[in-house]
């Protein structure tokens, strides 16, 4: 699909998922939830800011009862790599004893933010947690994280759009494509 806004934009790069792939990606990862979370309506938990796009559709690919909340969290370091120290920056609001748990992450790089989250979210009693992560960068992790389900392996380029940004920018671009403009400094 064409897109002249984005096409034209200098600092952007080739289409590395397009909005149809997302789209229909999407849906099958929703119907597989769907099965899997049968009887035991899970709480999506979306981590912002990146992954609002992809819960946002996501949440209404599980043709079953979901509850939502969100956590922010912050990575020290570049604007482009993560160093690893996470801090929570917007806790949850629900209670977590018992629940069942499905994280939903917009990109999973060195694996080091989600591996925080989750050991974080273990410690208050769910009764499982499971990850959903929309992009995994190939040959990437640090730290060895189970991800149950997936949207696609891409290679380690840095990406945007889809919810996911550069300095706030791009969240808005439909497809996932390679940023290649000046890296911010934060
Ligand atoms: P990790 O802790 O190294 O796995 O980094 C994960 C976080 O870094 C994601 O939640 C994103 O916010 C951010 N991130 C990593 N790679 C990219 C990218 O290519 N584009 C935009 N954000 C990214
Ligand atoms: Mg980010």
């Amino acid at each position: 699909m064409t897109d002249d806004r984005w096409d034209a934009d200098p600092d952007l790069g080739p289409v590395v998922v397009s909005e149809k792939a997302l789209a229909e990606r999407v849906a099958e990862l929703g119907t597989e939830l769907t099965a899997d979370y049968e009887g035991r309506p899970p709480l999506l938990v979306g981590v912002l800011k990146g992954a609002f796009v992809f819960m946002s559709d996501l949440a209404r690919a599980i043709r079953q009862p979901v509850e939502i909340d969100v956590m922010a969290v912050a990575s020290y370091g570049s604007a482009t790599t993560t160093s690893g120290v996470v801090r929570i920056v917007k806790d949850l609001d629900s209670d977590l004893t018992d629940r069942h748990v499905l994280v939903v992450e917009d990109i999973v790089d060195s694996g080091l933010t989600l591996s925080y989250i989750r050991r974080n979210l273990l410690a208050r009693q769910p009764a499982s947690v499971e990850i959903c992560a929309l992009l995994v960068k190939e040959g990437r992790q640090r730290a060895r994280i189970d991800l149950k389900y997936v949207g696609f392996h891409i290679p380690p380029d840095f990406v945007v759009g889809y919810g996911l940004d550069v300095a706030e920018r791009y969240r808005n671009v439909p497809d996932v494509r390679v940023y290649r403009g000046p890296v911010p400094v934060d």
